[in-house]
């Protein structure tokens, strides 16, 4: 385990077995469908990879970045869209990927954006939802894992850019927020 995490809340191989079910029913909700992945970077994106090779149906994928976060481990409330997609998203089913749902103004933020173009379905799968944290009523059709109140890091979460590439889900220990 990496030093600065303080303990593992889901492994490898629980992220994996919970990512393949996801897929499964993903799969099923959405057949005959032509679905189009949205991801959420850069949070999303290890989640993202593999969610799709779970996914038995045609699907497409797109990518967009928003920023909610500088390097702080709290929300900002502001969204800033860095990247947007490159299709169209108008009479299109559309699943957006995401990585933690927290306070729930990014995903409000972007669902409303979606709204706008006009897409024939949209939902949201996210790989966390932080329990009893949402500050919107914002419901995700899809969810991974329900966790407690802390920040988390890994499997491309990240904590001012890092621990992404850890392989599993861990509690960040709090003096590393202290530490710069
Ligand atoms: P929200 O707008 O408060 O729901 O924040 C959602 C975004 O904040 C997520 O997409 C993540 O990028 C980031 N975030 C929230 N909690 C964590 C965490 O525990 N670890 C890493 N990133 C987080
Ligand atoms: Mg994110």
């Amino acid at each position: 385990m990496h030093e600065d995490v303080t303990r593992v809340l889901f492994t490898e191989d629980e992220i994996a077995e919970r990512v393949k079910e996801l897929g499964a029913q993903i799969s099923k909700d959405y057949a005959g469908k032509k679905l189009l992945l949205i991801t959420v970077l850069r949070g999303a994106f290890i989640f993202m990879a593999d969610l799709i090779r779970s996914i038995d149906i045609d699907v497409e994928v797109d990518f967009m970045a928003v920023s909610s976060y500088g390097t702080e481990a709290k929300s900002s409330g502001i969204v800033r869209i860095i990247k947007d997609l490159d299709t169209s998203v108008e009479g299109r089913d559309v699943l957006i990927v995401e990585d933690v749902l927290d306070s729930g103004l990014t995903l409000k933020y972007l669902s409303k954006n979606m709204k706008s173009r006009k897409p024939q379905s949209l939902e949201v799968v996210t790989l966390l939802l932080k329990e009893g944290k949402q500050e919107t009523d914002y419901v995700c059709k899809y969810v991974g894992f329900v966790c407690e109140d802390e920040f988390v890091v890994g499997y491309g979460l990240d904590y001012a850019e890092k621990f992404r590439n850890l392989p599993y889900i861990g509690v960040l220990a709090s003096e590393v927020y202290t530490r710069q």
